[in-house]
């Protein structure tokens, strides 16, 4: 381990930096398309059931390894049980094959947030504008290697002096912003050619009640395998990240309250995003732009909405996309302090080196998935319904089949090797009660490897 471990300098630093991590584009970019894509209210029931049971219980988890081993990822696993040393391997690879695609994706925001912010904002509501973007050649690789470098830098200067000093400034401010929005947009009303009348209301319940009329199981186990890989993907777990935060975090702070805010606060980031996007959604586009929903839903459906608002729309534009720009900075910087912890305290590299490394790794990797739209572009069919180009399949691999994977051996781990109350023990280290303690062990030990088998198995296409 190369000098003193840093560590943030209070509950706050801790929860703001982690709720950074947690907030991005997965709530505000990926957590809206898929629920639109799976019907919205059911979407949204089987995530919220999901998050106080299965995410809560991956959050406690590895906070806990990470404030007790007091290692990153790559060797905390080790330290826990030298037979699982592998699966610090695996923490290490999940965000390696994360952070090129969401760089991109990363990428394409901050192209919207320069046209809105220049005044150009109508365009890219135009026919085709997003299409021919990700499929030009040298603009999506510039941006997203420009969005690689900045959080670069931001790992570079440090966990303390970066990450923290940004996340307690750029947080507050998004969470002010998505409200407003999502408030806003409960006050559209829109009547389609064929005379048919919506209000953002209407959208709202589309977004909030249930629907199960016609479901399958098909459709039910496709929900339930959308919604594990988001709730993973959304609390930055099974990556290895909250592990490595969980190492920088003081003994005497309480744990379990940090716990329940980050948790909280990245449900709620989730469910306003859903809120200010599938409303407008449905109200201009109806059920058919919901069930049509991709990963372009962002890029293609809201400049549309935004546009027909006149000039408040560029303004609301320019709001929009430079606080997402902000969450996934967030979101990337976490990711990329995880794999660098990870080479310096098993390496031992200089912070400077690791990161120059992941830099130059992470930037190859990028480089394919913007080529994946031109150059390198093939249509695979994934078990999920999605046909996929380079970002969907690395998005796939990651969050349907590494995600479940190393979940599932840590629940294994802590679940029946070390045993449940090494967990409990670290996260009641001073003597704070654990109200979910008896759900945890029922979930770290049974309902949780369960379901992630059956969805390893759903995954790889055996049913
Ligand atoms: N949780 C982040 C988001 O919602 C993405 C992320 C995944 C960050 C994995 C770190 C690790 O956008």
């Amino acid at each position: 381990m190369a000098g003193k471990r840093s560590s943030f300098s209070g509950t706050i630093g801790f929860v703001l930096a982690a709720a950074g991590s947690a907030v991005g584009l997965g709530n505000i970019w990926r957590f809206p398309y898929l629920a639109a894509k799976d019907g919205g209210g059911l979407f949204l029931l089987v995530y919220l059931i999901l998050a106080v049971t299965f995410g809560f219980t991956l959050l406690t988890t590895e906070l806990a390894i990470g404030r007790k081993t007091r290692r990153s990822s790559l060797s905390a696993y080790r330290r826990l049980n030298p037979r699982f040393k592998n699966l610090g391997i695996l923490a290490l690879i999940i965000p390696m094959v994360i952070l090129p695609y969401y760089s991109a994706v990363g990428g394409w925001v901050m192209k919207y947030t320069v046209a809105y912010l220049t005044g150009n904002g109508a365009e890219t509501a135009t026919d085709g504008y997003f299409n021919s973007f990700i499929s030009s050649e040298t603009e999506p690789l510039i941006y997203t290697i420009l969005f690689m470098a900045a959080t670069a830098y931001v790992v570079y200067r440090g966990v303390n002096k970066g990450i923290e000093s940004s996340s307690k400034i750029l947080m507050p401010i998004l969470l002010l912003m998505i409200v407003g929005i999502a408030i806003f947009s409960m006050t559209f009303e829109y009547t389609s050619d064929d005379g048919v009348t919506r209000s953002g209301l209407d959208g709202l319940k589309v977004f909030v009640i249930p629907d199960f009329t016609d479901l399958t199981l098909d459709k039910l186990s496709i929900t339930i395998m959308d919604a594990i890989g988001q709730l993973f993907f959304s609390l930055s777990v099974a990556t290895g990240i909250m592990i490595t935060y969980g190492s920088y975090v003081k003994s005497e702070d309480n744990l379990i309250k940090s716990i329940n805010k980050i948790e909280i606060f990245d449900t709620l980031v989730a469910f306003l995003a859903g809120m200010m996007i599938i409303p407008v959604v449905f109200v201009f586009m109806g059920q058919e732009g919901m069930n049509h929903s991709g990963p372009g839903l962002m890029f293609i459906c809201l400049p549309k909405i935004f546009a027909s608002m006149g000039t408040v729309g560029t303004v609301l534009g320019a709001v929009f996309f430079t606080m997402v720009l902000f969450a996934a900075l967030t979101s990337a910087i976490s990711m990329m302090e995880g794999i660098v912890a990870s080479f310096i305290d098993k390496f031992g590299y200089s912070r400077r080196k690791s990161t120059a490394i992941e830099f130059v790794i992470c930037a190859v990797v990028g480089i394919l998935v913007c080529f994946g739209y031109n150059i390198l572009y093939f249509e695979l069919p994934l078990p999920n319904g999605v046909t996929a180009q380079i970002l969907d399949l690395l998005d796939y691999i990651s969050n349907n089949m590494l995600m479940p994977l190393l979940a599932l051996l840590t629940c294994v781990l802590v679940g029946w090797i070390t045993k449940p109350k090494k967990i409990i023990d670290e996260i009641t280290l001073n003597g704070e009660p654990f109200t979910r303690k008896g759900l945890f062990i029922v979930m770290v030990k049974y309902i949780a490897p369960l379901l992630l088998i059956l969805l390893l198995f759903k995954s790889v296409g055996v049913f």
